[in-house]
């Protein structure tokens, strides 16, 4: 399975290390403080989620920001966004919460929160200016920094900005990968991959682990109170090590064509030991108050 693409069978078997990681840093960041600190009034908190796939951050959100909450959830894969139903419908179901479809959409209720949730397919590079930010009192999206370049970022920023919206970016990824027990070959396999990272995704000359950094440096620049917090995976599982070796070593073979024999060779090894190894993946998520 593909670490880099955007598969629902990828994304979901994401999801739950994506869980895990975005709770870490949900503690050490305000985020329902935030959500009464943008809401107007008793109107519900106006939420835009940018590259949506098939709504993970919603589900990760939506119970932390509390209250009424009106989502509009945007991507560019047909596919991903016929899937919304069905995976909410599954997610409501596991958790106990109420969820109604009705012609506009989904709606969603949890013990001390219920959201309208809305999606719209829309490509945010060429539609940009299409999306309804004056509406909207926060802008988030999740695992989508990485992939974008630093002039569409300055574009995004330009735009919320001139509504005084909040901005929330969960699971950026910042470029630490570590393996116990290390081997030979993990270095330059990370160095190539985080290279690869960096081939433009439809954006520009993506931001890659460099995201971070860049994104919460610009927003400090543009006047914001920035604060980051590690969301990094911990993965133990073979499944998910086999589909990061198997995504890792792909890339790291079209990157670095000469080191064919090295790569191989990490490959095999790091496919014959993932019941006796863990990696950690570096994320970091970033909220943004105007
Ligand atoms: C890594 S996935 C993250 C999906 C989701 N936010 C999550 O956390 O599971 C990146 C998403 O970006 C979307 N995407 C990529 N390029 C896009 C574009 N030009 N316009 C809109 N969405 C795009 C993909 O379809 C995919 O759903």
């Amino acid at each position: 399975m593909a670490v880099s693409g955007f598969s629902a069978e990828w994304l979901a078997l994401r999801e739950p290390y994506d869980l895990t990681a975005r709770a870490e840093a949900a503690a050490a960041l305000d985020l329902r403080g935030m959500a009464t600190r943008m809401r107007r009034g008793a109107r519900p908190l106006e939420v835009l989620d940018l590259a949506c796939g098939t709504g993970a951050n919603l589900r990760a959100l939506a119970p932390r920001l509390g209250d009424a909450q009106r989502w509009l959830l945007v991507d560019n894969d047909p596919q991903l966004l016929a899937a919304l139903p069905g995976v909410f419908a599954a997610w409501s179901r596991a958790q106990g919460f109420v969820l109604r479809a009705d012609a506009e959409g989904l709606h969603l209720e949890g013990p001390d929160w219920h959201a309208d949730v809305r999606w719209l397919r829309a490509d945010l590079v060429s539609a940009l200016d299409d999306l309804p930010f004056a509406n909207m009192q926060l802008v988030t999206a999740a695992a989508l920094l990485d992939l974008v370049s630093a002039s569409w970022l300055d574009a995004l920023f330009e735009r919320v900005r001139r509504t005084n919206a909040a901005m929330f970016f969960a699971l950026s990824v910042d470029g630490r990968v570590q393996w116990d027990p290390a081997v030979e070959g993990d270095e330059i396999v990370r160095q190539l991959f985080t290279a690869h990272q960096r081939r433009d995704k439809g954006f520009g000359v993506a931001l890659g682990g460099q995201a971070p950094a860049m994104a919460s440096a610009r927003l400090a620049a543009l006047g914001y109170g920035v604060a980051q917090a590690c969301s990094n995976w911990l993965i133990e599982e073979p499944a998910m090590l086999q589909a990061m070796i198997d995504g890792m070593s792909s890339a790291a073979l079209e990157q670095g064509p000469d080191t064919q024999a090295l790569v191989r060779a990490w490959r095999a090894w790091r496919g014959m030991s993932t019941t006796r190894s863990r990696m950690h993946v570096g994320h970091v998520d970033l909220l943004a108050l105007p």
